[in-house]
């Protein structure tokens, strides 16, 4: 199980954190905001992106209907299967059918014996065509199968009329993300790409709130994110549980060693890259507001064996964006050989820095204020930021000469929203809610695509050893 999966198996630890605002106070707040007031400030008016999310021409909401429970299929019940099941079955109303797995003697057999004992009917499938047949009563298909497999699992549960939460990254290729763009329009089914990070109760305060009605950085000029992962040894497996060559190669993998390790094959996945900066590289277009102009890029498989590690264990690339405001460059990197530091993203404006990050360990949010910057007294009133912590003054210390043309560091205010609930619960929830007709999509097809557009670019701009330049028709279909 990799990092990424791991942090929703555990539960989030409590926090001393002076005020604390609840995912439930965030939610009864915006309930006040009118229903595009999710992304209904200024920074959103000012932005083609978000003009081009609400014009989204897939369904964002399902009409009201009657839906009670809603019948719901998982296929891919592996290491992040598990953890969408784990969130899933915190959420009430969801009734679930089947559990569609290749591995059938093992991910298939344990989820599907975890559910029979929470009482659920339900049935475990090796082939997703017999259980789309089969299951005539399913609403919705969460999707956790290998990157290589969600265009044909997206498109072919939404011709069968379910509704489909997948998860990132959209499709290893555009054509795939594109052909699920065009079924999720045909069809009228909802499509939630599983960027967790866009129903998070933070990001979302950090965007409506910071960056939006108080504008607290200002221009923002650069940002900055990074995933440092610590050298870990290839996925393995029970050998007794090994899937017979036949089955395998019937579902697109050479060997078991590919099959649990595909992330690194190209065809297959798109390395760290695409499994971990595309959260993040997400947040850069959601925060700056555009799709980037221009990327370049640097990266290799300098540490593992690119035998078994075709795609890059490390990358670091620089995208440009033209804002409304103007000129933003942000810098991405993402290494597996050492995990210090960890996750997070930075944005700096002329008026303020933010750090953010899903982890709710490390970094989870701060806020910084140039001190040329207009006061924030009214925020921390507002309980939008919490009261600054004061710097250190190291005056005692005789041994420290500061320069007098070095920057005072800005005091640290804390972003006061946690998450305690596990991490993707309320994406799935912002799903089941839209399939309702309560709620719309946090993160429609089209959203999702404009991000597979961007960081799949990256590995093209390292393959290609050039600067390369987006059209900006390429993020629209
Ligand atoms: N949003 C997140 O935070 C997050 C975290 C981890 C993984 N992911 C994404 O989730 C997906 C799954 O990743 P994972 O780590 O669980 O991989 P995994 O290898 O642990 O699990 C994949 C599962 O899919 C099954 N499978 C493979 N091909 C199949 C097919 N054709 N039909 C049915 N089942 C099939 C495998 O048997 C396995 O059980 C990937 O797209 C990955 O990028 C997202």
């Amino acid at each position: 199980m990799n990092e990424e999966d791991k942090k929703d198996k555990q539960d989030t630890p409590g926090k001393e954190r002076g005020k604390t605002i609840g995912r439930r106070d965030i939610l009864q707040g915006l309930s006040s905001v009118p229903v595009l007031g999710l992304f209904g400030y200024a920074v959103k008016k000012q932005t083609d992106y978000e003009n081009a999310r609400l014009e989204s021409k897939t369904t964002a909401m399902a009409p009201a209907g009657k839906i009670s429970d809603i019948n719901v299929a998982l296929l891919g019940g592996g290491d992040q299967g598990e953890v969408l099941l784990n969130s899933m079955l915190k959420i009430p109303g969801l009734r679930f059918r089947a559990i569609c797995d290749i591995w059938t003697e093992y991910n298939q057999k344990r989820l599907v014996n975890r559910l029979k004992k929470y009482n659920f009917e339900v049935n475990g499938y090796e082939d997703y065509q017999e259980m789309l047949d089969k299951e005539k009563d399913l609403d919705a298909v969460v999707i956790a199968t290998p990157d290589f497999w969600h265009a044909r699992h997206a498109v072919d549960c939404l011709r069968a009329g379910k509704h489909v939460y997948c998860e990132k990254e959209m499709s290893n290729t555009l054509e795939g993300a594109k052909s699920m763009v065009l079924t999720a329009r045909e069809t009228g089914k909802l499509l939630q790409i599983g960027h967790q990070r866009r129903s998070n109760p933070r990001y979302l305060h950090c965007y409506e709130k910071l960056l939006g009605e108080a504008r607290l950085l200002g221009r923002i000029v650069t940002a900055h994110g990074q995933w440092n992962r610590s050298v870990k040894p290839d996925n393995g497996w029970p050998q007794r549980y090994a899937i017979p060559d036949d089955r395998l190669k019937k579902y697109g993998f050479s060997s078991m060693q590919q099959f649990r390790n595909w992330r690194w094959y190209k065809g297959l996945g798109g390395g760290p890259i695409v499994d971990l900066g595309s959260h993040q590289i997400d947040i850069f277009n959601w925060y700056l507001g555009a799709s980037p102009s221009h990327v370049i890029a640097s990266g290799g498989t300098d540490y593992y064996d690119p035998a078994s590690h075709e795609w890059y264990d490390t990358v670091m690339a620089i995208y440009e964006f033209q804002t409304p405001a103007g000129k933003a460059r942000a810098y991405y990197k993402t290494q597996t050989t050492n995990g210090s530091q960890g996750y997070f993203e930075t944005f700096m404006g002329d008026q303020g820095t933010l750090v953010i990050s899903e982890s709710e360990a490390s970094y989870s949010g701060s806020i910084y204020r140039e001190i040329s910057a207009p006061a924030w007294d009214e925020w921390v009133r507002k309980g939008y930021i919490a009261a600054p912590k004061e710097q250190a003054v190291k005056s005692e210390d005789t041994r420290v000469v500061l320069d007098v043309r070095e920057s005072v560091s800005p005091d640290e205010h804390r972003v006061p929203v946690e998450l305690t609930d596990p991490y993707h619960k309320p994406h799935l929830e912002n799903f089941f809610n839209a399939i309702r007709g309560a709620a719309t999509l946090n993160c429609p097809a089209e959203v999702g695509y404009e991000t597979a557009v961007t960081v799949l670019k990256v590995n093209e701009a390292i393959e290609a050893n050039q600067r390369l330049a987006f059209n900006p028709e390429e993020f629209r279909i």
